[in-house]
């Protein structure tokens, strides 16, 4: 829907006051022009943009700016439990992620990006590249700490960041979670309690419930991240045995920390001597500007274990992901070897073969442009179709946005009839250890835009 996209970039100039209220647009024929699409297009997306209320055609006139596009308050702090308490009711996310391979539903839950916006031409040529070249090798085993060509080209690219690890530093995982349950288990035994952001990410939960710990939430504001303050004061009152952030593009918030917070948070764990395990899964996928820095290449003493994986990137059914433990490499391969024996040969083959010769970073500019219009076409959506006190959050990357819908909504209970209408979303309850956010949902940005999704939104919005 070409018309589609030139409107909301037309909203966005709006927005933006390239055109304030009052002014008019450029004639269609000097639209055509400017967007390269033909007038017919420029002809439907100021038509799209009076339906949705912010253009006023007056005849022989052209175009005119009726009001600037509703700008969404971002959700509020959230209050939460003070006391560290287990986890438990996270067996409840398999449901949102089984819907994922249900073809009659449209995925707005799992954190899953729809397959157009990975490289998948580009993988399958790696993976018959190494099936061909190194086929005896592939029907073995690659036992931990992993491939040394991915770990390689992984250490090449963390370098590029200002993260310098050698390739021996970095273990490969079977994915993202179980570098974080490896992490965990090398720094907790049960019943140890872990400060987390609230609201974090559902599988950090699980991972805590399956390891028998307690968490302590932290109020994390949704614009600058995890409140200090309050996890100094947590650092001080608990025993505490880590703290799990997400600081590059925070799911469910989307916040980027920034270098100044990242510092002050690597020197307050330090000075509490408390491990800090960090989840980098979505740093790769800034909206705009440089690759943010990790925390772990701040850390000179070993305190900061980095866990990251190609799921949200190049492909979730890889299952490759990676750790770099602050010091137990050994007892860290160990462990991996006795979670799981080894990650696919294939799998960590074909991914060091993407990374030297697949154009990753020419790849990753057109798919964080994508996610970037996704994630704002779905904020304009929101705002049109929810009801008017809808906070929505301003992610800086990745592709997930948070809402908290006004009133006594509860999103658990929205999700069965969501269902049944065709449309997943994430409740909110799922990211909190307390049950917290019972009126806040998460949507996945990283769809195909099309007719179907439209209509998804539409009834969701029918549903609130
Ligand atoms: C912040 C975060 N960490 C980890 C994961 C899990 O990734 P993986 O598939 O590599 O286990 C996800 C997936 O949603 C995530 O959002």
């Amino acid at each position: 829907m070409l018309y589609q996209d030139l409107a909301d970039r037309l909203q966005g100039l709006i927005r933006q006051q390239v055109y304030p209220v009052g002014t008019s647009l450029p004639g269609v024929r000097r639209l055509s022009e400017q967007h390269s699409v033909s007038v017919s297009t420029a002809v439907n997306a100021c038509q799209e943009l009076e339906r949705r209320g912010l253009l006023e055609a007056k005849p022989r006139s052209g175009f005119f700016v009726l009001q600037a596009p509703v700008r969404r308050e971002p959700p509020r702090l959230s209050l939460v439990s003070k006391t560290p308490r287990p986890v438990t009711g996270q067996e409840r996310v398999l449901h949102l992620a089984q819907a994922v391979r249900d073809t009659s539903i449209v995925n707005l839950g799992a954190a899953v990006p729809n397959p157009d916006l990975m490289p998948v031409a580009a993988l399958e040529r790696s993976f018959r590249t190494v099936l061909r070249e190194q086929r005896r090798r592939c029907v073995g085993y690659e036992f931990p700490p992993g491939a040394p060509e991915l770990r390689t080209q992984i250490a090449r690219r963390l370098a590029a960041v200002q993260c310098h690890v050698t390739p021996d530093q970095i273990l490969v995982t079977n994915s993202c979670h179980e570098s974080l349950s490896i992490a965990l288990k090398l720094i907790t035994k049960p019943g140890d309690t872990v400060v987390l952001d609230s609201p974090t990410y559902y599988g950090l939960l699980q991972v805590i419930e399956s390891l028998g710990l307690k968490a302590l939430e932290i109020p994390t504001d949704p614009v600058t991240g995890i409140s200090i303050e309050a996890l100094s004061l947590a650092l001080e009152r608990w025993d505490i045995a880590a703290c799990v952030l997400i600081p590059n593009f925070s799911n469910p918030l989307g916040v980027l920390l920034s270098d100044e917070r990242k510092q002050a948070l690597l020197k307050l764990m330090s000075k509490h001597r408390v491990p800090l395990v960090e989840d980098d899964i979505y740093g790769d996928l800034p909206f705009s500007g440089k690759r943010p820095r990790p925390i772990k290449s701040w850390d000179t003493e070993g305190i900061v274990y980095y866990c990251s994986s190609s799921s949200k990137t190049l492909s979730a059914g890889l299952r490759v992901g990676w750790l770099v433990p602050g010091k137990d490499n050994k007892r860290a391969e160990a462990l991996q070897y006795m979670n799981t024996v080894a990650v696919s040969t294939p799998s960590q083959l074909a991914m060091a073969h993407y990374l030297e010769h697949g154009h990753y970073d020419r790849f990753l500019r057109s798919v964080c442009s994508e996610h970037a219009r996704s994630v704002a076409r779905m904020t304009d959506r929101v705002t049109q179709l929810f009801p008017a006190q809808t906070r929505v959050s301003r992610p800086a990357g990745g592709f997930v946005l948070w809402v908290e819908l006004p009133g006594d909504v509860d999103t658990l209970e929205l999700m069965e009839k969501s269902f049944a209408a065709g449309v997943s979303f994430a409740p909110g309850a799922l990211f909190s250890a307390s049950g917290k956010f019972g009126n806040c949902l998460r949507l996945n940005c990283a769809v195909r835009w099309d007719a179907r999704v439209e209509r998804a939104l539409l009834a969701l919005a029918r549903l609130i």
